[in-house]
């Protein structure tokens, strides 16, 4: 199901050794498999092969160009959350007509923008935004479709900060209101109410709330197509990626082993707790997995600098930390973390952290992990998503480089920063 695993001792990324990519790319580095992408994208699509359905993956997971250049020659469509975004996917190649647009605070121009260029959709998340957005139509004498995000108040169960379905979040209108959302809005000028959109939060581990939230929703949309003729429903994203076990994980027997109250989120499973309530609607249904996608696909890749043995802890201080991936500070995210070098078996106690001078600058505390000395590299798995874009220059580190493999090949998709970028747009 992913595509690193140890090959002659060495961590590899499809037949590509992560030790000589750090050799000729330095550390840290960011490395993807277009293997695993293809997979992910391909599982889902295929799960949901028997209704009418698009794949959106969510840009926001990982918006690097060549990425979104090998999801577009996959057929996927892309949910975006901002003019940044629908720039990328256009100069990535992916057709702004399979794109559609979410967000609570979208401006002027990004709509103007959205609009000019033909997009599928804009998910609407007030009734404020659905009057702008009729105005600025009427002023560029276009019609705009739009859907609005209903908040249908599931709970998702996950961290609260990736939680965007209940009622006290900023997400979507709710769901007692949102009828009458449809009606004032279909009174605006220059308005296609073309859809319905969710999403309940981000990596689930379980289908339960997907389906009650389908369960909730689903009347909702069947109404709204005999009333307003709407044409799809987009069930948002979420499904849950494997942290805890992830190099295990990339073996199709550990997905077809687990007992199956055990296993993770398979696409068929996603797919058999859904499509139940999903095939009455004669809906298109629209997926927008991020991380399902991403997740897995990626690690980061690092070098121990020191260690540093103290009166509780042992901490080994590495040369990347939460200025680029910052789920363990910002969610409590686990990152399994293994040496690049086949580990023989010593296990100890340490916490693993980053340069950066802050305490919150750790990518695991107290965790058993394989032994790994100051010199060696390590992976921190499970970064394709949610790593690099979240990445920033904190304490003016420059941004790692990203890798691309796909087989025997390995391309830079991002070259690593230089000092002269990181001050390029300062002004003395
Ligand atoms: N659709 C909408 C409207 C979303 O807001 C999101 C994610 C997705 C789809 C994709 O969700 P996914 O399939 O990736 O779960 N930075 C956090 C995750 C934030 C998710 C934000 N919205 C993390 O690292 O866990």
């Amino acid at each position: 199901m992913h595509s690193f695993h140890y090959t002659n001792g060495s961590l590899h990324c499809e037949n590509v050794s992560l030790a000589q990519l750090a050799k000729e790319h330095g550390t840290p580095l960011y490395v993807y498999s277009a293997e695993t992408f293809r997979d992910r994208f391909t599982r889902l699509d295929s799960a949901f092969s028997g209704i009418d359905h698009e794949v959106a993956y969510a840009v926001k997971a990982n918006s690097n160009l060549s990425v979104l250049r090998l999801l577009a020659e996959l057929g996927s469509g892309f949910d975006i959350v901002s003019g940044g975004e629908l720039y990328r996917v256009i100069k990535a190649g992916g057709d702004p007509s399979k794109c559609t647009f979410a967000g609570v605070g979208k401006t002027r121009a990004e709509i103007e923008y959205a609009l000019q260029q033909g997009i599928y959709s804009i998910n609407v998340e007030s009734e404020e935004e659905a009057a702008f957005i009729s105005q600025v139509a009427v002023e560029m004498d276009v019609i705009a479709p739009i859907a609005f995000r209903v908040n249908p108040n599931v709970d998702a169960k996950t961290h609260k900060y990736i939680s965007t379905g209940k009622s006290e979040n900023k997400f979507g209108i709710d769901f007692e209101f949102i009828l009458e959302a449809y009606e004032r809005a279909s009174k605006l000028p220059n308005l296609n109410l073309k859809g319905l959109q969710m999403h309940i939060g981000s990596q689930l581990t379980s289908v339960d709330p997907f389906v009650e939230a389908v369960e909730k929703v689903g009347p909702l949309a069947a109404r709204l197509k005999a009333d307003y003729g709407i044409e799809f429903f987009s069930i948002g994203g979420g499904i849950g990626i494997i942290y805890e076990e992830a190099l295990a994980s990339g073996k199709e027997s550990w997905w077809t082993e687990q007992p199956e109250d055990s296993r993770p989120i398979t696409p068929g499973k996603y797919a058999a707790a859904i499509l139940p309530g999903l095939e009455k609607l004669g809906l298109k249904i629209l997926l927008e997995p991020g991380r399902f996608i991403a997740g897995n696909a990626g690690v980061l890749v690092t070098r121990c600098l020191y260690e540093k043995k103290g009166t509780t802890k042992t901490f080994k201080i590495v040369d990347s930390g939460m200025h680029h991936l910052i789920r363990p500070a910002l969610y409590e995210g686990f990152h399994e973390i293994v040496p690049i070098n086949e580990p023989s078996g010593a296990i100890e106690s340490v916490d693993v952290v980053g340069p950066i001078c802050e305490s919150g600058d750790f990518f695991c505390q107290n965790r058993e992990v394989s032994s790994f000395l100051p010199g060696d590299l390590i992976a921190l798995m499970s970064a394709g998503a949610y790593g690099m874009v979240m990445a920033t220059t904190y304490n003016s580190h420059p941004l790692p480089a990203e890798i691309l493999v796909d087989g025997d090949d390995s391309k830079v998709v991002r070259k690593r920063q230089t000092l002269e970028d990181l001050i390029a747009p300062e002004e003395l």
